[in-house]
């Protein structure tokens, strides 16, 4: 949270599974639409929140599967575990004020003897958290008669029920609401709290998200009925809340506009990205340009490919060089000769490239060094490069605006890297 010196443009705190992520989408198309437009108008000065019912496992699995963004700040266990940065830092505050009138074991003790409720699997059963599955026509019945008895056992809790099947039992002052609520009065008192803040959601859960002072929401057209109906219910004249009429990150990107909180065109979407040129030079939108046509090259997705080659000539300096993330030097311009020989090599395949974390700094009148993570999903899992690289203006067309001038990768694994923390210069 600290990378900002002033108040986040827009905070997103979105649900993960069926918000964020379209389990029904093998090929991701909306997830990376909404990380181009991230990666382009927000992340330098905005917030990214995920917030979801997985418990760090369930999380860290969901991300080898889809192509992901790194968040700022990651929410899970339905509210109980707060964490910030790529490090995913345990906020400690949290915690102490979660351990009121809770009491994990007697939770337990008394849940196991309710027939209609099973057990979630181990790894969702976490310190401020018990979970369960139980069928639709029960839910109700037994989440009253289980909270009466745990009162008079002297604990304050709160049961959710979501997604037509999972219930969970945290402590009263828990939940994904509670933990905004928590963040944004953190955020306040550094005289950080976010110009606006767009809550996105599709079940139980998440409900809570939008009873937040001043918190814009938006429920994803795939929407459970059990949110829909606790919607309707409380809070169908709120202007701030929309149901929206696309699926998943498409809905979200489509709120963006509705609320008019910033911009909501993908690069992703752009027409003709070749020819679309910006009235500035933005360092940003050039790397999210750059692989994006890397990605539709290999896919085979290019209308014009003599004219996309010349392009990328054309914006790679003839003195540049990149040094790959197996420590080899080549000139760029090489490499960009070198790609005839791929156009086309995933056709067909499940590939994608996005870039994540994409961080531009200006370091003189003409010269630029952006920082961001390259990734890429084949069919057989991702691989992620730590990527440098220079953009200068200098003795450059300005039909063309700027150049490439040194790009470097660097394997990325977190194994490796959490043991290279102690490497020294
Ligand atoms: C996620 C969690 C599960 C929880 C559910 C609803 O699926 O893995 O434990 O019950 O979200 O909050
Ligand atoms: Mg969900």
């Amino acid at each position: 949270m600290n990378r900002l010196k002033s108040p986040a443009r827009l905070m997103i705190v979105s649900d993960l599974d069926h918000t964020m992520v379209d389990h029904h989408d093998p090929e991701n198309l909306s997830l990376l639409r909404f990380n181009a437009l991230w990666e382009t108008k927000y992340r330098h000065d905005s917030l990214l929140v995920f917030s979801t019912g997985r418990s760090p496992t369930l999380y860290k699995q969901l991300r080898k599967e889809h192509p992901m963004l790194t968040p700022d700040i990651t929410i899970m266990s339905v509210g109980t575990e707060i964490t910030y940065g790529n490090a995913m830092v345990p906020d400690e505050g949290w915690v102490t004020v979660l351990n009121h009138k809770w009491d994990k074991k007697i939770v337990t003790e008394e849940a196991s003897k309710f027939p209609e409720l099973t057990l979630q699997s181990e790894t969702e059963q976490r310190p401020h958290k018990a979970s369960f599955y139980v069928k639709k026509e029960k839910a109700q019945e037994v989440m009253k008669n289980l909270s009466e008895i745990l009162v008079k056992r002297g604990l304050d809790v709160k049961i959710i029920y979501s997604g037509g099947m999972d219930l969970d039992i945290l402590p009263q002052g828990a939940g994904k609401g509670q933990a905004l609520a928590y963040l944004h009065k953190k955020l306040k008192a550094e005289g950080k709290l976010p110009q606006n803040t767009l809550a996105c959601g599709d079940s139980g859960n998440d409900a809570e998200l939008f009873t937040i002072p001043d918190v814009y929401g938006v429920m994803v057209k795939n929407a459970q009925e059990e949110l829909l109906q606790w919607h309707a219910e409380n809070a169908k004249d709120n202007p701030k809340i929309i149901h929206a009429d696309e699926r998943c990150a498409a809905g979200i990107i489509q709120a963006i506009g509705h609320f008019k909180l910033g911009p909501s065109m993908s690069p992703r979407d752009l027409p003709n990205l070749l020819d679309a040129k910006l009235d500035h030079f933005d360092p940003a939108y050039e790397a999210v340009k750059f692989y994006l046509l890397l990605e539709r090259w290999q896919r085979a997705e290019m209308q014009n490919p003599e004219h996309y080659l010349d392009y990328l000539k054309g914006v790679c300096s003839p003195l540049g060089a990149y040094i790959n993330p197996f420590g080899v030097e080549q000139s760029l311009h090489d490499i960009i000769g070198t790609l005839k020989d791929c156009s086309g090599d995933k056709k067909g395949k499940q590939y994608r490239v996005w870039v994540d974390q994409v961080f531009p700094v200006q370091i003189d009148s003409d010269t630029w060094l952006v920082k961001f993570k390259k990734l890429e999903q084949t069919g057989e899992g991702q691989q992620c490069c730590f990527t440098t690289a220079i953009l200068s203006s200098k003795d450059v067309k300005p039909s063309q605006g700027f150049s490439w001038v040194n790009v470097h990768q660097t394997w990325m694994d977190d194994e490796l890297t959490t043991s290279g923390k102690n490497w020294y210069l």
